[in-house]
């Protein structure tokens, strides 16, 4: 037999094996549980049904329903058109661009940037930034845990188990008020072990909408300082509580003029709707420059085997937004637009109720701020909202007032009068 022909047959019969070995591990696999956000978008896809409304997941539709790109997206994507190359971004992200970032953080002016003493990469997101900053406190403090608000976006649990982070939770919400429960919050930050890790939501709470006042922020800080406690600010939402980036920072301003030393997580899904675009930021403040060059590295080391080095045009988006006067107004304008829509829409969901004459109180709708309504409805009621007038949102009972229209709000406003009159 000819030598090519021996070796032919080995081959297939080398691969056959390795197929049949290859097949019998994973064959009892489960399909893995829908996952509680983004699940919901799936179901309302699936739903032939022309009256469906998706209230689910938390991303920023006009007042026909439709996704937005906003105009200095639009008009970065020209001025850069032609002018990028495919090049790798370094390990730690566009410099340029976690420079203009920090600075919607951190502040302008910020003395911590001009110090050098902010450590931070470019990140795949807020997800992405939170994911890396659990790998680091798992690597070094390994015998930490996370305190984490209840309730909070599911994917923070999935995050930091991932990491092999012990969760604790701390009470934020209170289910009568559905505003904020500020004693129950102060107890268990005094009673959490000195030097705890805390997940802090920096502005318009997910799910719950529910913030702190300034006066209240204080008190936290003042009793982190106390406790020794490290804050983590997840900040996805900036510019959608007030309608102002820089009002909507002012958690952290308040922590860093007390000289905490935070961590943040900063994504641009929301505020300039870049969603698929995943990009964001992972900053730690330090005390010195050469502490933050040594955890750059580290954060940078946590990447490279994960994601191998952030994806380049989103970054240049933002730079060329935050970068370009005309266009950083234009973004402002923009963002202050889309927080407006929703505030408008609170009022008109609350008044729809009213005037169906629900004798519930709803008032809660516009007390809470930001993409979200945590409306107090139980999964039974959203499962009727579902089951039968198709509105899709999860189970905890969030609206996502980002999906609210002047088309659809009195069809969402009396589906939820439905639900939850008392029989
Ligand atoms: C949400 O809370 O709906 C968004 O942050 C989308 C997501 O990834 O869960």
């Amino acid at each position: 037999m000819a030598l090519r022909s021996v070796i032919s047959r080995r081959l297939t019969k080398m691969s056959w094996c390795g197929t049949r070995s290859v097949s019998t591990w994973w064959r009892n696999v489960e399909p893995a549980p829908k996952d509680p956000i983004l699940g919901v978008t799936e179901a309302f896809l699936a739903d032939p049904s022309p009256d469906k409304v998706n209230v689910g997941v938390g991303a920023y539709r006009d007042d026909n329903g439709k996704p937005v790109v906003l105009e200095c997206v639009r008009e970065a994507e020209r001025r850069i058109a032609g002018n990028l190359n495919m090049e790798y971004l370094p390990m730690g992200g566009s410099v340029d661009m976690i420079d203009k970032t920090l600075k919607l953080a951190y502040g302008e002016n910020s003395d911590l940037i001009k110090g050098k003493r902010i450590a931070a990469v470019q990140a795949l997101s807020g997800t992405g930034a939170c994911r890396v900053f659990a790998e680091f406190q798992k690597r070094f403090s390994p015998d930490s845990q996370i305190y984490i608000p209840v309730p909070t976006w599911s994917n923070h649990h999935n995050i930091w188990r991932d990491a092999h982070v012990p969760q604790r939770t701390f009470h934020y919400y209170h289910p009568e008020t559905k505003g904020l429960d500020f004693a129950s919050l102060m107890d268990d930050v005094k009673n959490a072990p000195s030097g705890s890790f805390f997940l802090l939501h920096a502005c318009a709470h997910n799910p719950t909408g529910v913030d702190p006042t300034e006066e209240q922020w204080k008190e936290i800080s003042y009793q982190f300082k106390v406790k020794g406690h490290f804050a983590f600010f997840d900040m996805a939402y900036q510019g959608f509580a007030s309608g102002d980036p820089e009002k909507d920072a002012k958690s952290i301003r308040i922590f860093l003029e007390d000289g905490h030393l935070i961590g943040c997580s900063q994504s641009y899904a929301k505020n300039m709707g870049l969603y698929g675009q995943r990009v964001g930021c992972l900053s730690l403040v330090c005390e010195d420059e050469k502490q933050a060059v040594a955890v750059k590295s580290q954060l940078q080391q946590i990447g490279r085997p994960m994601y191998s080095n952030p994806p380049v045009h989103g970054a240049l988006l933002v730079s060329t937004i935050l970068g370009e006067p005309d266009l950083k107004e234009l973004w402002l304008k923009e963002v202050k637009g889309m927080a407006d829509r929703i505030i408008g829409m609170r009022t008109s969901l609350r008044e729809n109720l009213e005037n169906l004459g629900s004798p519930l109180s709803w008032e809660h709708i516009t007390n809470q701020i930001g993409m979200f309504c945590y409306s107090g409805m139980t999964p039974e009621q959203v499962d009727r909202l579902t089951n039968d007038f198709h509105i899709y949102m999860t189970r905890n009972g969030r609206i996502s007032m980002a999906g609210v229209t002047t088309g659809n709000v009195g069809y969402l406003a009396n589906a939820i009068h439905e639900v939850t009159k008392p029989t």
